[in-house]
């Protein structure tokens, strides 16, 4: 089988750099065509650079980064340095990305190649705020029938939110593009925070990853004791979720990964409910779903995976 063609809509982010870097050290089974970045984590032009660091700290400056838009589609941007740091990589030492930003904006490069591969070839995987795939889908509604699927981390259900009480951050940030993606009828596989709170990385993993010898894993180590601290503060264990990688996770081995197809909505005017993910888990609406939506997961054979895709790159 040939790998699998993917675009990573991303806003880096350690949890970022874990999905990126997973991704990348598993080109037996999928083909990074492009980075797009997003605002979300950090500043557009934070996201932007980090992206690249994360390209070339792979081995992989061939891979075109395309920045994409500054803000979401009617709010204004909020970022959460609180949790990445200021640099948005916090805990990992890279230098400044050599390889430059593309010319192009990304939302017609999304426009531009969607229309130009055939059809349901390419898979857009979303890890931040939805604006960029959003905007793309409104300049060119007819690149929704020519993606092959649309795999996002973003929204929760039973598990409420984690940047208000009813709202996951990147469906928060931009509730607008997540009810442009959401109702667009594309092929749609939601990651939440039900699914992706599973995804618990240990002390132990990350003495793994260090033990590991290679560049990615020092850094990555790094990355992951930051994050850790953060979470130290809102769960009850040192064990803290890494949220996006689960989305690449699930295009390695979806055997790993349980859920349903629902009906999901998006609240785009309560103040209240402003960005949550309203998810039919037991069909009451009757409305035909329109998300496959993840809650279960095999999470030590997750780890597995990704520190042996890891243990790949330099
Ligand atoms: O809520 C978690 C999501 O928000 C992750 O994608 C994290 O990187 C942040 O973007
Ligand atoms: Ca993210």
């Amino acid at each position: 089988m040939a790998p699998r063609k993917i675009i990573i809509d991303t806003d880096p982010g350690q949890d970022d750099a874990f999905a990126i870097l997973f991704a990348l050290g598993s080109p037996e089974d999928l083909e990074v065509l492009a980075l797009t970045a997003s605002a979300g984590n950090t500043p557009l032009a934070v996201t932007a650079r980090n992206a690249r660091q994360l390209l070339e700290l792979a081995g992989r400056p061939d891979i075109p980064l395309f920045a994409g838009c500054p803000r979401p589609m009617v709010r204004p941007l909020i970022t959460a340095e609180y949790v990445h740091g200021e640099t948005g990589l916090d805990g990992c030492d890279l230098p400044p990305p050599r390889i430059a930003v593309q010319a192009e904006h990304a939302v017609p490069f999304l426009i531009r190649t969607l229309m130009d591969a055939p059809e349901g070839e390419i898979t857009v995987c979303t890890l931040g705020p939805m604006t960029n795939l959003a905007m793309a889908m409104v300049m060119e509604p007819r690149i929704v029938p020519r993606i092959r699927e649309v795999v996002l981390m973003g929204g929760g259900f039973f598990e409420g939110g984690n940047i208000t009480a009813a709202a996951e951050f990147n469906i928060f940030v931009d509730p607008h593009a997540a009810h442009v993606v959401f109702g667009s009828g594309v092929k749609l596989t939601m990651v939440p925070i039900d699914c992706t709170y599973k995804a618990r990385m240990t002390r132990q993993w990350i003495a793994r990853l260090r033990g590991l010898g290679n560049r990615t894993g020092l850094q990555a180590a790094g990355m992951g004791e930051f994050y850790q601290r953060y979470g130290n503060t809102k769960f009850a264990t040192a064990d803290y979720p890494l949220h996006d990688p689960c989305v690449i996770g699930y295009l390695l081995a979806p055997q790993l990964f349980g859920g349903r197809d629902c009906y999901v909505a998006i609240e785009t005017t309560s103040p209240e409910t402003l960005g949550m993910t309203v998810v039919d888990w037991w069909g009451v609406t009757k409305r035909p779903p329109n998300c496959r939506v993840l809650r279960d997961l095999d999470s030590p054979a997750f780890y597995e995976l990704m520190l042996e895709r890891l243990a790949r790159l330099p």
